[in-house]
């Protein structure tokens, strides 16, 4: 690993109330991620149970079956979230505790388990985000076509509505998808996801189906109580060519039109950025008549969760696409556990590239953070990478912010170090360490920062090495 992370001492000063009285601070996880207890308490198989069950699929064999698990111990880690000064905590729901078929029998387990996580949060002052669907398929449906097969559109119905009447009186930020991008993608075109399937034939519908239930969701939710903030996540990357030669500006464009927009742009009622994505075109058998007025839903905000930027190049040998990206290694520029290029200006752009849309009302950066390889040194984890690339991300976030970005809330991905879907338990997320043994926590160098910045204690962008 480089560290080549330029220190933030020559930056203005991050103040918290510079952001604004409403702006929403938070942290981020995700069910599967987290809460272990993968067959207790009436929950049915997800399609990662079932991935991470088959050798070979998650580096190291790593699963999910224990992970924090914060199913137990989620107490604990509110009572911490609290002592933190963290006043947003976004999770999301897992579908098979809730239906462990997927569809009909109904969970009271499962109810009184996220009843108790909502009560819980709502006593000590932190305000629950929800996310309907973090990836955790119940491998139920799956075996009937998952995302691919158009019926999910009426399985998703249910259990949105389940979900709205069970937690709507308490909770009022919902999120309805968690990167369909990264979840159709990963899952349905590389294999490298759960389900684990490969190739047009499943990707194409699963894309169309998405759409539709990211629309369905947002519609349902807000029929249940208008009041709710209801919205939804996209993974996002700036992009921009290698070189300065046309070819690798057409590619750049391709690639933003698959990571940026396709799953925006028919939300917005602008349809799927086909011009720029010609072999996306078979996607126009799966839509049915009346789908282009289903696709799009007036969604109150949108969650914005980036990373990382990507340098793209005219590649005639690639399929389809026509495009590779170069990654940082071979670039030469900082990057984290995960390979990603330690890039801040990429948020500040895609706040910018987002906020064009005279449709999109509002956005919420709902992830944002970085994989370094963490030490616990006497009871320590001295973080300074995380805590320079959080620092120098939300200087970015309040640039754009300050030229009148409507950009009104960050939340840290993640509170806890948890299981990272295919890379396993390595790369470590936290501002909060997890010693998986013991499932003792240990707060870091950068959640300490983050308590104090929240706390306002932090008035010059915290302890700079
Ligand atoms: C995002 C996912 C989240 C986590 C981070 C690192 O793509 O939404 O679950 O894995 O990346």
């Amino acid at each position: 690993m480089i560290d080549t992370t330029t220190p933030v001492q020559d930056q203005p000063v991050l103040n918290k109330t510079a952001f604004g009285e409403d702006f929403a601070w938070g942290v981020a996880t995700a069910a599967y991620q987290i809460e272990g207890a993968h067959d207790t308490a009436d929950k049915g198989p997800s399609i990662w149970d079932v991935f991470t069950s088959r050798k070979g699929k998650v580096k190291q064999n790593h699963n999910g079956n224990f992970a924090c698990d914060f199913f137990n111990c989620y107490p604990g880690d509110l009572l911490l979230m609290q002592s933190m000064g963290i006043p947003d905590f976004r999770f999301s729901l897992s579908w098979s505790r809730l239906l462990p078929n997927g569809t009909g029998n109904v969970s009271r387990q499962g109810i009184g388990h996220y009843d108790r996580l909502v009560d819980n949060c709502l006593e000590l002052g932190i305000t629950p985000w929800v996310t309907l669907y973090h990836w955790d398929l119940p491998q139920s449906l799956e075996k009937k076509g998952g995302w691919a097969n158009r019926d999910i559109v009426d399985w998703f119905a249910e259990y949105t509505a389940l979900c709205g009447h069970a937690f709507g009186d308490r909770v009022k930020h919902w999120m309805v998808l968690n990167e369909p991008m990264v979840f159709t993608g990963a899952g349905y075109f590389l294999g490298v996801h759960a389900p684990g399937r490969r190739g047009f034939s499943s990707f194409i519908p699963a894309v169309h189906h998405a759409v539709l239930c990211q629309a369905e969701g947002g519609r349902i939710l807000k029929s249940i109580d208008t009041s709710a903030e209801v919205g939804t996540t996209f993974s996002c990357s700036h992009i921009e060519p290698l070189r300065q030669r046309e070819q690798d500006f057409q590619a750049a464009r391709r690639v933003d039109a698959l990571l940026n927009r396709l799953f925006l742009e028919p939300a917005l009622g602008l349809g799927y950025p086909l011009d720029d994505l010609k072999f996306m075109r078979r996607i126009e058998k799966y839509i049915m008549p009346g789908d282009e007025n289903k696709m799009p839903f007036d969604f109150d905000f949108i969650g914005i969760q980036n990373y990382t930027r990507e340098i793209v190049r005219h590649s005639f040998w690639t399929p389809f696409l026509r495009a590779n990206l170069v990654s940082a290694q071979k670039r030469g520029v900082p990057y984290t556990v995960m390979n990603w290029e330690v890039y801040p200006e990429s948020i500040y752009h895609m706040l910018h590239h987002y906020s064009q849309y005279s449709d999109i009302k509002k956005l919420v950066v709902t992830e944002n953070g970085a994989a370094f390889a963490d030490e616990l040194v006497d009871g320590e984890v001295n973080d300074q990478r995380r805590l320079d690339f959080l620092q120098r991300y939300l200087q970015q976030v309040l640039r754009a912010k300050q030229e009148g970005v409507k950009v009104d809330g960050y939340f840290v991905w993640s509170f806890l170090d948890n299981f990272e879907w295919a890379e396993g338990y390595t790369p470590r997320f936290g501002l909060v360490h997890v010693d998986y043994e013991t499932q003792q926590r240990t707060v870091k160098n950068s959640g300490l920062w983050y308590r104090d910045f929240l706390n306002e204690k932090a008035d010059s962008g915290g302890e700079r090495g």
